[in-house]
C-alpha cells in the first residue's frame, strides 16, 4: 500500500493560454489529488524553454541531451512523481507543438523510469469528441509502448473561448473527481 502524504502529482499544461480551459481543468484534477492528501505542482510548457528533438542520439551515445534547456529538469519532475495529468487542446486533431516537442523529448533512456507511472489526459477542444481520437490515439499508443497506465481521458468537448470549461459544473467535477478518484485508487495499490 502506497503512503498517500508521499505522492506526488505533477500537472504539464500544453497550452499557451493561461487561465484556458486545459488550465482550469488540469488545476481541478491536481486540487482533488491534493484533496486527498498528494503535493501537487504544476508545469506550463509554453513558459519553459523546450527545444525539438534533433534525432542525434546524443542522449543514447553521452546521456546527455544535446539540448541546454528546461527538459533536463522536468523529466527530473516526472521521475519523481507517481501520477502525471497531462493537459493538451486539440490543434488540428492533434495535440499542440508545445505539447509534441516535451512528447517527443521523452525519446531518451530516461524514459525507462516512467515504466508503472499514472497519467490522466485532459483535453479540451471546440468540435465534438471524435476529433480528440488521434490526440488520444498519440497518448495511448505511447504509454503502452512505454508501460504507463493511462487511468483516465478527461475530454472536454465543445470549449472555445478562453475559460468556457467553468460554465460546465458537470465537466468541473468530473475533472476533480478524476483527481481525488486517482490518488485513491493509488494508496490502494
Ligand atoms: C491553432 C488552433 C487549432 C485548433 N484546432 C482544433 C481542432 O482541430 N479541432 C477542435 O475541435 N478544436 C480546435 N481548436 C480549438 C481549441 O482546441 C479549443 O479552443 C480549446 O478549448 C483551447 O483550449 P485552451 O483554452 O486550454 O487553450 C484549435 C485552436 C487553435 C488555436
Amino acid at each position: 500500500m502506497m503512503k498517500n502524504s508521499k505522492l506526488q502529482v505533477l500537472g504539464i499544461v500544453g497550452s499557451p493560454r493561461q487561465g484556458g480551459n486545459t488550465d482550469i481543468l488540469v488545476d481541478q484534477v491536481l486540487t482533488g489529488a491534493e484533496e486527498m492528501g498528494a503535493s501537487i505542482e504544476k508545469v506550463i510548457l509554453n513558459k519553459l524553454n523546450i527545444n525539438p528533438c534533433q534525432a542525434c542520439n546524443s542522449c543514447y551515445k553521452t546521456g546527455k541531451c544535446m539540448h541546454n534547456d528546461d527538459m533536463e529538469e522536468l523529466l527530473e519532475k516526472m521521475e519523481d512523481s507517481a501520477l502525471w495529468v497531462l493537459g493538451t487542446p486539440v490543434y488540428w486533431w492533434g495535440p499542440t507543438a508545445q505539447f509534441k516537442a516535451f512528447l517527443d523529448r521523452w525519446y531518451c533512456p530516461k524514459h525507462e523510469t516512467f515504466k508503472g507511472k499514472h497519467v490522466i489526459l485532459v483535453i479540451p477542444l471546440e468540435g465534438s469528441s471524435i476529433n480528440a481520437r488521434h490526440t488520444i490515439g498519440i497518448l495511448t499508443d505511447v504509454c503502452n509502448y512505454l508501460g504507463i497506465e493511462l487511468d483516465e481521458t478527461v475530454l472536454a468537448p465543445g470549449m472555445n473561448e478562453k475559460g468556457a470549461v467553468l460554465e460546465n459544473v458537470k465537466l468541473i467535477k468530473k475533472a476533480y473527481n478524476t483527481g481525488k478518484k486517482a490518488i485513491k485508487m493509488l494508496i490502494n495499490s
